[in-house]
């Protein structure tokens, strides 16, 4: 990793302005859908920039929520999905949506959707900005997705890589140097 973060991307995928855009689209659905209001859980860390612009997007009644949870180490998942921190809020009986980062063998939704369902949520629903679906090995249905991306290391607007470039305010594809 060098100083300049710029440096260690080798492609922008997307912009600030395509982010912002495409988030307007998937609020215009969400608001559509969720005419009572919702339960909003954001998946910690990645989904930070991205819940952040998406809820001043809707303007339906929102509560928001967090979950952390972990099943990778560097750029590979292990498989085994921890829950480091629960939620601060009872959902249930409540229109659930989670928001996540990416997708990518679904493992950590699939493990997430199974523990919010068994608190008898009213709904539960998935909104993610990136999904590879190349590397999908849960079946799991996504209600709103933003991208659909080739099997590609991707970083910033929230996404990481051993916990940097969360800060870049684009979306790239991460230099194999850097992780090779
Ligand atoms: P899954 O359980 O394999 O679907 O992995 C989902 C989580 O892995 C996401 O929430 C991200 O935190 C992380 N992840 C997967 N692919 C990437 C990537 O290309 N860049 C950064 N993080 C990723
Ligand atoms: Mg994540």
């Amino acid at each position: 990793m060098t100083n300049k973060l710029a440096d260690d991307i080798k492609e922008i995928l997307y912009d600030e302005k395509d982010i912002a855009n495409k988030v307007q689209e998937l609020a215009d659905k969400i608001n559509a859908d969720y005419k009572d209001g919702l339960v909003a859980i954001g998946i910690l860390k990645g989904s930070i920039p991205f819940m952040a612009d998406l809820i001043r997007k809707i303007d339906v009644p929102l509560v928001m929520d967090f979950m952390d949870v972990t099943s990778y180490e560097g750029t590979t998942s292990s498989g085994e999905v921890r829950i480091l921190k629960d939620l601060s809020t009872r959902i249930e009986g409540k229109d659930v949506l989670i928001i996540e980062d990416i997708i990518d063998t679904g493992i950590t939704l699939s493990y997430l959707t199974e523990v919010l369902k068994s608190r008898g949520v009213k709904s539960l629903k998935l909104c993610t900005l990136l999904t590879k679906p190349s590397r999908r090995s849960e079946k799991i249905k996504v209600d709103y997705v933003g991208y659909e991306i080739e099997d590609n290391f991707v970083v910033g607007y929230g996404m990481d890589y051993n916990e940097n470039y969360r800060n870049l305010p684009y979306i790239g594809i991460l230099d194999e140097k850097v992780y090779k």
